[in-house]
């Protein structure tokens, strides 16, 4: 029997859609620690992250916030805050060291022993099955830069759908495949640390291709609804041409395969102008790329300013604006979240959204009176689930809201430094303190179901 997380009662007097849920997210690599054991295999950011120079201050995720071990303290914590949706990921090293071949039983009763203490608690687990942390095994065989791995991680999404296939309540396939692809192949900021851009592009697709695969083994072994999540930032400037090129290149290039099995040609284009011609993105696979799917998760964060620049490989280049920005200088704007669930309403027809992540990292946390006072985070949560709000009672199908993160976590590149969790952890001592950002959230979300 499939067990199900209780759908949080309607409420005619809210705004709220039917089922609609809050949650927060986290990811395997950013959180768990516990790297080498119960046989767990080694991934491309174990790698990366050991290598010197690549992450801020050497930190790496082989402790992080030792949820591995803390998980059910951890989804205890989520009770209090009254969170009704947990977004995590499954570590494909975890599950399946190598990448393919047999399964590691012990990894795998870990996401089970998660899930059903989700279950238990009421909290619906939507688990995501590619949140950056490769096999390094698939690297040593060209990672995402061929196709073999895609056909592998059809193989992890059929496994993982056979195992936790009556307790995962939303699958996810990959999380923020540009950055993957952008950020780990052409800049080389991120895991593998490859900076070549024909590559980059070669591994896009396999990405889309793997999301395609696996979206139909998870169909053929679950009912759950199945999404992906991209990373969608609206893009503002003067100059019209450099808003449109960096739109197709980051958000369109991911969104108009997905959504209409195409790749924009303008982008194809110009790609091919610049590092002449392109690795093979087979147009027979266009297909199973755009295969439907229940939802396109949605990561937020800012909205992106762009003008033209000569340096920039693609003749494009960021700029930060003046204003409010965040640790990550990242600029602090709501309206970029309602701006970007509208177009995409409007250019790709009436979809099912979730917010699969929404937050930010500040500075300006200091303890008062046994409280981590974080004004900052609860302002940005406040105008963005306001945002959220309008867009919603605009007509916008928004199903879910993730908060990034549960947890202050191990933020990649930029290792311990940057805090996005609306719960504090003290790295030494693996004490977790609710910011006042999560006590904020807990009444949101407790008045917003009374129907505020
Ligand atoms: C998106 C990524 O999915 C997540 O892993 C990361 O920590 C946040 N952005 C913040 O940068």
């Amino acid at each position: 029997m499939t067990a199900t997380a209780p759908k949080p009662a309607a409420d005619a007097v809210s705004w709220l859609p039917n089922g609609f849920r809050f949650g927060a997210a986290t990811a395997s690599y950013q959180v768990e620690g516990a790297v080498r054991e119960d046989g767990r295999g080694e991934s491309i950011w174990d790698r990366f992250s050991h290598k010197p120079g690549a992450v801020v201050g050497g930190d790496t995720g082989d402790v992080a916030c030792d949820h591995y071990h803390r998980w059910a303290d951890d989804l205890d914590l989520m009770v209090e805050l009254g969170l009704e949706s947990y977004r995590f990921s499954i570590a494909w090293p975890r599950v399946q060291p190598d990448g393919r071949g047999p399964l590691n039983s012990r990894g795998v009763a870990f996401y089970r022993r998660l899930a059903e203490g989700l279950l238990e608690r009421g909290i619906e687990p939507v688990a995501t099955l590619y949140h950056w942390d490769l096999p390094q095994a698939r690297q040593e065989v060209g990672g995402w830069a061929v196709r073999d791995t895609a056909l592998r991680f059809a193989e992890y999404a059929a496994h993982m759908a056979a195992e936790l296939g009556d307790v995962v309540q939303g699958w996810i396939t990959h999380n923020e495949p540009w950055v993957v692809a952008f950020l780990g192949h052409a800049h080389g900021r991120k895991a593998p640390g490859i900076k070549d851009w024909p590559t980059a592009l070669a591994v896009s697709h396999n990405l889309l291709l793997s999301h395609g695969l696996a979206v139909d083994a998870l169909r053929a072994a679950v009912k759950a609804p199945v999404g992906i999540t991209l990373n969608l930032n609206p893009m503002r400037g003067d100059e019209p041409a450099a808003v449109a090129m960096m739109d197709a290149h980051q958000n369109r290039w991911f969104l108009d395969p997905v959504l209409r099995g195409t790749y924009p040609v303008e982008m194809l284009e110009h790609y091919e102008r610049v590092f002449g011609p392109l690795p093979v993105l087979n147009p027979e696979d266009m297909d199973v790329i755009s295969r439907p799917i229940d939802f396109l998760g949605v990561n937020y964060y800012n909205p992106t300013y762009v003008r033209t620049s000569t340096e920039a490989p693609l003749g494009v280049s960021t700029v930060v604006p003046r204003g409010a920005t965040t640790a990550m200088g990242w600029p602090v704007d709501a309206s970029g979240l309602q701006d970007m669930l509208l177009r995409l309403r409007a250019d790709y027809g009436d979809l099912e959204i979730w917010i699969t992540e929404n937050g930010a990292a500040f500075d300006d946390e200091r303890l008062v009176d046994g409280v981590v006072e974080d004004p900052s985070r609860v302002a940005y949560l406040k105008t963005h689930l306001e945002a959220l709000r309008a867009s919603v009672q605009a007509g916008v199908n928004v199903q879910r809201y993730h908060a990034w993160s549960l947890l202050d976590n191990f933020e990649w590149e930029h290792g311990y430094d940057k805090r996005f969790g609306i719960v504090r952890v003290d790295y030494d001592t693996q004490e977790r303190t609710p910011k006042r950002s999560a006590l904020w959230y807990r009444d949101h979300i407790a008045a917003t179901r009374k129907g505020g």
